[in-house]
């Protein structure tokens, strides 16, 4: 399945937006200008529900929380199903999709399995607070076949790497070391003793257990504890070396299996000890190495936590894969530097300017986000003057919070 465009209006922020999308795909813009809603709805609409059986399940919770007393239609069709797996990939509370003071929220979807339209409603004021929104949406049954259908696929459709990614990687390792230790006691105190390898399913029981999580972040958990529990870490390597001029082991002699990061000079750390770079990068390489053909990959703000010349390493290898694997690649940054580098891909062939696309969220002072699109040459410069326009804005303070003295 392939996105093509996505057309919004009243969308969190972004009051309007059309945005075509190709091979590698650039949001940027200011803070708190929808570029994060808008990627996690590229990836709910092209991440398949039914990998993980305990989301339907949790689904149905979700849904009577929300549609309790709804006499809309078909509430038990697959395509609502559908519809709201997407809406809560975009934001797990359904109704801070709909962008503040309006009452309708429409996002539209053209893919190459047809058009998918999801339209959220506030409803007229109610006592259940169930009752206050509600869903219509229409899409095709090819493409509600391939979205319940997914997990029969081999690879991973989409995966999605957080922003806060190096800080959420060291919450995981913490929680797994508690886990075993709160297993150990208790399996001591019975005189015992904890030889067992642990499930990841186990794993990812415990750690649901443990607190309510946003679907992103289950999944990115999810990638993690897949990987730890059946590698393999050779397709890591050369982007490895390549990156860091380091390489990643896995480790299976505790009771959990542990990745360690190995530096040029041959010196061993667990990767939640390694430097912030190695721990921010980990996961998009793994991430990369990971996606199926013709999936999506969305990497929020890659150029975190990396040195400026990694940073361009990093982006051209992400290019590079994503055109040879034809996987659609979908960044979001504010940083000007990533945008130019991206641009320079194209000036020096690395990509044609068929190949990228470039969304600017323009965030208006004191106002909601309008979407530009931005057309670049075949030498890679992109239109003027919005692009000087929207590099000045990335680097002043329009929002009136903090006034110039
Ligand atoms: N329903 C809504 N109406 C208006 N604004 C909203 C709504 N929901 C969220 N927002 C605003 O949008 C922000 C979230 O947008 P998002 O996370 O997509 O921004 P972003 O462009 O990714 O920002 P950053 O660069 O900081 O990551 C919220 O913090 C809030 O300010
Ligand atoms: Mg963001």
């Amino acid at each position: 399945m392939r996105i093509r465009e996505i057309n919004l209006a009243s969308f969190g922020p972004v009051i309007r937006g059309k945005i075509p999308l190709k091979d590698v795909n650039v949001f940027f813009g200011p803070n708190n200008s929808g570029k994060s809603m808008t990627a996690r709805l590229v990836y709910g609409v092209s991440s398949p529900e039914s990998r993980y059986p305990e989301y339907a399940r949790r689904y149905r919770q979700m849904r009577l929380r929300y549609l309790e007393g709804y006499r809309g239609p078909a509430l038990r069709k697959p395509d609502e199903r559908v519809a709201w797996n997407v809406m809560r990939a975009v934001n797990d509370e359904v109704e801070q999709i709909v962008t503040r003071g309006s009452k309708i929220c429409t996002s539209i979807v053209e893919t190459d399995l047809g058009r998918l339209r999801m339209t959220l409603k506030k409803e007229r004021v109610s006592e259940l607070p169930g009752r206050k929104y509600s869903l219509s949406y229409s899409m095709p049954k090819r493409f509600v076949k391939w979205y319940l259908k997914g997990h029969e696929r081999p690879g991973r459709a989409a995966i999605y790497i957080p922003a806060a990614r190096t800080g959420t990687i060291q919450f995981f390792s913490t929680i797994l070391y508690m886990r075993n230790e709160l297993l150990r006691d208790i399996i001591r105190s019975f005189g015992g003793s904890l030889a067992q390898e642990v499930s990841p399913a186990e794993l990812r029981r415990f750690l649901l257990s443990l607190g309510r999580f946003p679907l992103y972040l289950e999944d990115f958990y999810d990638l993690l504890l897949r990987f730890l529990a059946t590698g393999p870490v050779s397709p890591l390597e050369t982007e490895a070396r390549i990156l860091h001029y380091g390489k990643f082991r896995l480790e299976r002699t505790r009771e959990l299996p542990s990745l360690a990061y190995v530096d040029s000079s041959g010196f061993q750390t667990e990767i939640e000890k390694a430097g912030s770079g190695v721990v921010a990068s980990f996961p998009i390489l793994l991430g990369m190495t990971t996606v199926g053909p013709g999936g999506v990959l969305i990497v929020e703000e890659p150029e975190v936590h990396l040195e400026p010349f990694r940073q361009m390493v990093l982006l051209k290898l992400l290019c590079e894969e994503a055109i040879r694997r034809k996987v659609m690649l979908v960044l979001t940054t504010h940083s000007d530097f990533v945008v130019k580098k991206m641009l320079g891909l194209v000036t020096n062939g690395t990509m044609k300017n068929s190949q990228v696309s470039l969304h600017y969220f323009e965030r208006e002072p004191r106002r909601f986000t309008r979407v530009r699109s931005l057309p670049i040459s075949r030498t890679g410069e992109a239109e003027q003057p919005l692009f000087d326009e929207a590099v000045d804005a990335l680097t002043h303070d329009y929002s009136g919070m903090v006034s110039g003295r």
